[in-house]
């Protein structure tokens, strides 16, 4: 999604905004602009595609040269992605940078229209800068409280005022905005990797907190203008983390950085060889009570969520309904103050998971967040919080944050289970220490990289693919066949393989590819009963089992072995070959890997 960044200092601006917005392109944008203070006036500079783009442009015509100003990654919402769409928008006065959605824009634009304002572009963003530039007197900040008033809908907003040449104010409500405190110099930013090289120090700006960001100094206020003081926090993020580290891309070090991943993650909720969620307030006691779960998220986050929903019934025997957060909010759930309501997100800013963790609460619901960013919303939010230690996750296409979040699941399975006595404590301690062997068995399962490659040199030419799994495999059936669509752009659909019978199996012909997911041992006989189906309609079959797995003859084109493992636990190392068969499919496609067209890694729009 946009991302915002700002700099007023001795530095370059122009490289500043550049460099800074270079950090900010994992989230994903398809034009990129930027607007500098240069003698008394702003110059705006932007363009379409990505950011080296605007590199060249800039490079070729006209370099802004002063110590001020704002940038923007822009990823679509209203108005195609074109060189007028791209952010910076504004007049000569004043110039605005904007993440999010304003709800309202179109009544806001017919006002101006007739106040005599035009509109160059089709986006909600202008309409925001020239109302602005209606409510501005002379003051700023009495120009944005006014103007906020008027607004609805969700925003982040960094904006100039050429009579303030050396200032930058910056205001948000639903999206995220941080100002990095450096030594005679200040930044904005959408996310800390932006700032990182030049400082770890940065306010967290909250809902409708303006901002007024000098060189030497940042103040605060509120909506009705009263001043407020705020603590600085220090980020404590790996820089080396945000680089490739030799990696081609972002998602083959993140595939490879999962053992460490689930190893941080679960080390510290492991206690004498118990699980223990206390930290956030999920005692023994506080998990007997709970009468029904609900789990809620978007996209793989979701699909963790339906691997704890098998995991928690199974052992816990507590009802669990998984939701995908854009229905839940709509759907009118059946919440009450007996239930709790887990949310699951790797950024913590996705805008309608958000929504329903604000749903919860207004069922009266306690909410659980199961989050990966510090310090986002929805860790600040929610009732409890269970940190993710992934570390960041840049690629769009999530893996190492889908494997941190199935390791909490089974924590919280192991637990709940054992608090509503559907598990005794040998049995607690067994299964917890085969989660702990989990991070080196994903590091035995790497070895079949180099097959998984093999694989997808068979599946480039594909159109369409299938995926399919009974139970546990299903869910993971799930997850590989999103992995491959969203960056491959090969169509693919995951299925429950006993569902296939009853229409899906027209599709099989042999230009179709069937990948099943066959690693659980009671039902495996049925597994193989569906892939002879498919097989006998001259599908291509691909198999991911447990090591040692025996099948009859010519059934399979390829078997894909993974290590031995309890069968519960089986998702958390049957998911490697899957994401490396999307991730080599698409490296073959000459794709780009890490940023798949139409895609940002932090969904803050509905
Ligand atoms: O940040 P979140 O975990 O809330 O994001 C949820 C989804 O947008 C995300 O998992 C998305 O589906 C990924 N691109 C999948 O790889």
């Amino acid at each position: 999604m946009c991302g915002i960044v700002g700099y007023a200092g001795e530095r370059d601006c122009t490289e500043v905004l550049l460099d800074a917005l270079s950090k900010l392109e994992y989230r994903g944008y398809d034009s990129a602009g930027i607007a500098v203070m240069e003698q008394g006036k702003i110059a705006v500079e932007k363009a379409k595609g990505e950011l080296k783009n605007l590199r060249k442009k800039i490079d070729e015509t006209h370099k802004p040269d002063g110590h001020c100003g704002i940038g923007h990654t822009r990823w679509a919402t209203h108005g195609e992605p074109s060189d007028i769409n791209s952010h910076p928008h504004g007049n000569k006065r004043i110039s605005i940078v904007h993440n999010g959605i304003i709800e309202n824009y179109k009544d806001i634009k017919q006002f101006l229209i007739g106040k005599g304002y035009t509109f160059d572009s089709e986006t909600d963003t202008e309409t925001v800068a020239k109302l602005l530039d209606y409510h501005y007197e002379g003051d700023p900040v009495a120009a944005i409280i006014k103007t906020l008033k008027e607004i609805r809908g969700a925003y982040a907003l960094g904006i100039l005022f050429r009579d303030f040449p050396d200032t930058i104010y910056a205001v948000r409500k639903d999206s995220p905005l941080i100002i990095g405190v450096g030594e005679e110099e200040n930044f904005i930013a959408s996310d800390v990797p932006a700032i990182l090289k030049y400082t770890r120090k940065y306010y967290l700006l909250e809902k409708n907190e303006i901002a007024t960001i000098k060189a030497d100094r940042v103040a605060f206020c509120d909506i009705h203008g009263q001043q407020i003081k705020k603590e600085i926090q220090v980020s404590n993020l790996d820089m080396d983390a945000a680089e490739k580290g030799g990696y081609e891309h972002f998602m083959l070090k993140e595939i490879h950085e999962q053992p460490n991943a689930v190893k941080t993650t679960i080390a510290p909720r492991i206690v004498n060889g118990m699980p223990d969620l206390s930290e956030c307030g999920l005692t023994i006691e506080a998990l007997k009570k709970y009468r029904k779960l609900f789990i809620v998220a978007c996209g793989t986050a979701m699909h963790a969520g339906m691997v704890g929903k098998y995991v928690i019934e199974r052992l816990a025997r507590t009802e669990v309904t998984v939701d995908i957060a854009s229905e839940f909010r709509y759907r009118n759930p059946i919440v009450t103050s007996e239930d709790l309501v887990i949310v699951i997100s790797q950024s913590g800013e996705t805008a309608d998971t958000k929504a329903a963790l604000h749903l919860a609460h207004e069922k009266g619901a306690k909410v659980l967040a199961i989050v990966n960013v510090k310090g986002s919303s929805i860790a600040r939010e929610s009732d409890m919080v269970i940190y993710t230690h992934a570390g960041p996750e840049i690629s769009v296409a999530s893996t190492k944050a889908f494997s941190v979040q199935m390791a909490v699941m089974y924590l919280l399975a192991f637990e709940m289970a054992y608090a509503k006595g559907h598990m005794d404590k040998d049995e607690c301690e067994r299964l917890t220490k085969e989660l702990q062997n989990i991070p080196a068995l994903i590091e035995e399962t790497m070895k079949c990289e180099k097959q998984c490659k093999y694989v997808a040199s068979k599946l480039v030419t594909a159109q369409s693919l299938l995926y399919i799994g009974r139970g546990l495999d299903y869910t993971l059936s799930m997850e590989g066949s999103l992995k491959l669509k969203e960056i491959s752009y090969i169509h693919s659909e995951s299925y429950a393989a006993g569902e296939l019978k009853h229409g899906t199996i027209s599709l099989v012909t042999d230009d179709m590819p069937v990948i099943s997911v066959a690693t659980q041992s009671d039902l495996l006989e049925k597994m193989v009963s569906n892939i002879v189906e498919v097989k006998s309609r001259g599908a291509f079959t691909i198999t991911v089992c447990k090591e040692g797995t025996e099948f009859s003859e010519g059934i399979m084109d390829e078997v894909i072995e993974i290590p031995q493992m309890e069968d519960v636990l089986m998702p958390m190392i049957a998911v490697i070959p899957l994401q490396l068969v999307a991730y080599y499919t698409t490296v073959l496609k000459g794709l780009n890997v890490d940023k798949p067209r139409n895609l940002a890694k932090s969904v803050t729009v509905e």
